[in-house]
Order: structure tokens, then C-alpha cells, then sequence
């Protein structure tokens, strides 16, 4: 806390707020007292302007696209490292050594197998069920098969992360065989976290599947870019539930949840919905970007645009790099690719979307990289679920750590209703 301070002045009084300084030089002036010194609350719908808390996790500037996770840059960690490498950073502070990573991964291969009850649970969708809709349940539903998993829990925070992270991707594959109406791939204690899950997603009795290196590096790198993002929706959510004291694995349910929105992590889906949309089109962009700009028309450019990143999304610039390198790997020539990018550059020379600083985002040239892997569209936000977990669990415990500064959360407002009235019994009413 730096010693320094800003002036409120409200009528004819004057308050002094302390102002607080992140190691970034990130500043804000620290209102938790305002209420009980001045009768005021602040008001910011949205949250825009508003810290929930104060975080040692993730750095990032919206102005200069920077993203650090612990300190590390991102691009160093996407070109470095493997996403269970980076889970561990996420949850510890520290890199792994060789020592701790293989005894992490070692975990991961530990707690791979979901309970056979819960398979049965799959049987009970409806044939059309969202998958993140089964995710939230089967991940909140976990919580019953776990219940010493508290906020107290003296279960290392390793075994606690592992045994989430290394179920959640059977799950997901699972819940993907099941809707083929395939037989169930168990995973495998010789594969890696990625291979491992690919496998599981994609192997056949009648046709083995060929676990592909650079797929592999490349779902590394896509989970690694959506490990964390500090206080999004989806991790606002995490937070904010855990905040009441509920356990882990609810929590993290109701993070699936927020982030399935079109607004948030739904947005990688519906990028390739409006790509094909618009190649359905003929190409026809000027009809889509004109719908984009018109403000009578509820059609935004999936992909584009952030709360916080006012030039490129880092995240962004990697995937796209990723997207064209894996394609080629893959020898896919996906026409959404080419729309994409068009899309991009007729976007970025047009007036409306610069004035209002809108570039791709994380989820913009992402879901073409999964549909090459073969991932069905409906799993996009699946997967960014998957990278996201990590994030959310290390936000929850550093929220749950926190003894001092730890409260419910439980946001004030402006009340703009009817003033007290007297009531008026039924047979008055008009
Ligand atoms: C993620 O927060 C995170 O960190 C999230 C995330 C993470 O890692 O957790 O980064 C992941 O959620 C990325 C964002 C994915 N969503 C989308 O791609 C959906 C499309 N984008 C927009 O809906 C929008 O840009 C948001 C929701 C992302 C951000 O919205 P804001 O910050 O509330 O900004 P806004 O809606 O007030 O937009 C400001 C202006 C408006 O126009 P005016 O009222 O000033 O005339 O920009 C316009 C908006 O209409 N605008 C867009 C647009 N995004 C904003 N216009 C057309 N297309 C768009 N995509």
C-alpha cells in the first residue's frame, strides 16, 4: 500500500481515499471504507472501472497488450512450455522442476478414470444436450463424489488441481463419445495430458488413432493462451460464488456456466457459426460488417472486440500464427481461414471498429484450429474451459487463502423503484 493518497471533496467536505499501487504500476484508489466515512457508494454497472480484489496470479494491460501469468510473458510460455507446466505456475507461483512436473504429471495419470457411476449419468441427456451444459453438471456433480473437497480442505492444492484438471478432459471426451453414440476410449497412462485427451476424443476400435505431434504442441499452446485471464466473467464467478463458501467443484460449475455466454468464451463458436454464415453468403462481408456496425441490429462480430485489450489480444497473434502453421501441418485448407482473415482486414481499415479500438480477440482464429483437429464445433468453449480451469482454481484458492481480506461477495446498488407506499388490499385494486 503506497503512502499516497487522492482528495474526494462532496459538498463542503473533504476525504482522502488511499490510493493503491500494483508492482505493474497499476494503480486504484482503495474505496472500501467511502460508505461508512461519506454515505456514498459507487456506481459501475459492468464492473468497468471496478477492482474485485487484488490478485498475485495474472498481469495484463489493455492499452499495450501485455499478458503475464506469474510474471512470465505469455508468448515465452505458449513457445516454452506445456499447458500442465503452466497449470502448475498458475496454481504454485513457481515453474516446475523435471522433479515436480513428472510428479505432477504423475497425478494427472493418478485421478485420469472418472467414477463408473458418473458414466451412467451421461445416458440421462437429452440426445441434443449442450456439452456445456453436461460439463457444468458433471463437474459440479464431482463435488458428491469428492465431498471433503471444502474450502478447508487439507488436501494439497496439487492433488485437488490434478484430480480436476485430468477428470474434466475425460469428461469432456466422454461427453463427446456419448454423443457420437461411440464406444468410451479410457484414457492412458503412456500418453500426455493433450495426446491423452485427443486420444480419448478420437480413437476408434474399428481405427486407431494417430496422436499427432504437432496437434499435440499446438492444443499445448491453445490451453496455455486460455489458462488464465485475471478477473473475467467466468473467473469473477468462481470468485464470487467460492466467496458464500462453496466448495471447488461447484464453483468451478458455475464458471462453465458464465462462460458459456456468446459474450465470453461462447464466442469461439459463434466466430465459425458467422464464418459460415458468411460463406453460405457468397462472401458477401459488406452485408455482415454493415449488420456489425449498425446499432439497431443485435449482430456484433463474433471475435472481435474485449473489455479490457484496446489493440491486438496477445493471445490473438499467436493463435493466428498457430492457425496457418497447423493447417499446413495438417494439409487442411479450411476456406474460413481466408474469410477470417479478409474479415479481419476489412474490419481494421474501417473507421467504426478503429475509433472504438475493436480487434480479434482470443477467440477470433481459434475454433478454425479446432475444427482441423476434427473437434466438433459445439466443443469449442469445451475446450476453453479445459484451459481455463487451471485459472479458476488458482483464483478460488487465493481467494480462499486469503483470511484477511476475504468476504462474501455482495455488490451494493442505486435503487430507482417506487418510493414506500401504503398497500392496497385486493378488492381495491383497479
Ligand atoms: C472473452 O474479459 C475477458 O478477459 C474475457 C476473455 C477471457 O480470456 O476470459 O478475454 C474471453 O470473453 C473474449 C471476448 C469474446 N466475445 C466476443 O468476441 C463477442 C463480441 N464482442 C463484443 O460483444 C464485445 O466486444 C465484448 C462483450 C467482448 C466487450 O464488450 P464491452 O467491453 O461491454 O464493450 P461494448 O459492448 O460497450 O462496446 C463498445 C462499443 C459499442 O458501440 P457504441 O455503443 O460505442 O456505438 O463497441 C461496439 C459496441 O456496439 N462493439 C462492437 C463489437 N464489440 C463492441 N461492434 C461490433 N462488433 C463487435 N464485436
Amino acid at each position: 500500500m503506497s503512502e499516497k493518497h487522492a482528495t474526494l471533496t462532496i459538498e463542503d467536505k473533504s476525504y482522502t481515499l488511499p490510493i493503491v499501487e500494483g508492482t505493474e504500476g497499476d494503480k486504484a484508489l482503495d474505496i472500501r471504507t467511502l460508505r461508512k466515512t461519506t454515505g456514498y457508494i459507487t456506481l459501475d454497472s459492468g464492473y468497468m472501472n471496478t477492482g474485485s480484489c487484488s490478485s498475485e496470479i495474472t498481469f495484463l494491460d489493455g492499452e499495450l497488450g501485455i499478458l503475464n501469468y506469474r510474471g512470465y510473458g505469455i508468448e515465452e510460455l505458449a513457445e516454452n512450455c506445456s499447458f500442465v507446466e503452466v497449470a502448475y505456475l498458475l496454481l504454485i507461483g513457481e515453474l516446475p522442476n523435471r522433479e515436480q512436473l513428472n510428479d505432477f504429471r504423475g497425478l494427472m495419470s493418478r485421478f485420469a478414470l472418472i467414477h463408473e457411476d458418473l458414466i451412467h449419468f451421461f445416458d440421462h441427456f437429452p440426445p441434443k444436450a449442450k456439452p456445456m451444459s453436461i460439463l457444468s453438471t458433471m463437474v459440479n456433480t464431482l463435488s458428491n463424489f469428492y465431498p471433503e473437497m471444502r474450502e478447508d480442505s487439507d488436501e494439497e492444492l496439487l492433488i485437488i488441481a490434478a484430480r480436476l484438471l485430468s477428470k474434466i478432459r475425460t469428461l469432456a471426451a466422454f461427453s463427446y463419445k456419448k454423443s457420437e453414440g461411440h464406444p468410451l476410449i479410457y484414457p492412458r497412462y503412456d500418453l500426455s495430458y493433450c495426446g491423452n485427451f485427443l486420444n480419448m476424443m478420437f480413437d476408434k476400435p474399428v481405427k486407431p488413432y494417430v496422436v499427432h505431434p504437432e496437434v499435440v504442441a499446438t492444443l499445448n499452446k491453445l490451453l496455455i493462451l486460455h489458462a488464465d485471464h485475471e478477473q473475467n466473467c467466468s473467473t469473477s464467478t468462481v470468485r464470487l460464488v467460492g466467496s458464500a463458501g462453496v466448495n471447488l467443484y461447484t464453483s468451478i460449475s458455475a464458471g462453465i456456466s458464465a462462460l458459456w455466454g456468446p459474450l465470453h468464451g461462447g464466442a469461439n463458436q459463434a466466430v465459425i457459426e458467422m464464418l459460415e454464415a458468411i460463406h453460405r453468403d457468397n462472401n458477401d462481408f459488406e452485408k455482415y460488417i454493415k449488420k456489425a456496425k449498425d446499432p439497431n441490429d443485435k449482430f456484433r462480430l463474433s471475435g472481435f472486440g474485449h473489455r479490457v485489450y484496446k489493440t491486438f489480444d496477445p493471445r490473438a497473434t499467436i493463435i493466428k500464427q498457430a492457425c496457418a502453421q497447423t493447417l499446413k501441418a495438417l494439409n487442411v485448407d479450411d476456406p474460413l481461414l481466408e474469410i477470417a482473415m479478409q474479415l479481419e482486414e476489412i474490419a481494421r481499415s474501417d473507421d467504426y471498429f478503429i475509433s472504438r479500438n475493436l480487434y480479434p480477440n482470443v477467440d477470433f482464429y481459434s475454433g478454425i484450429i479446432y475444427r482441423a483437429m476434427g473437434i466438433p464445433t459445439n466443443m469449442f468453449t469445451v475446450m476453453f474451459a479445459m484451459g481455463r480451469l487451471p485459472g479458476w482454481i488458482s483464483h478460488w484458492t487465493e481467494m480462499m487463502q486469503d483470511t484477511k481480506d476475504r468476504k462474501i461477495g455482495r455488490p451494493r446498488q442505486v435503487y430507482l423503484g417506487p418510493k414506500k407506499r401504503d398497500f392496497v388490499p385486493i378488492h381495491e385494486r383497479k
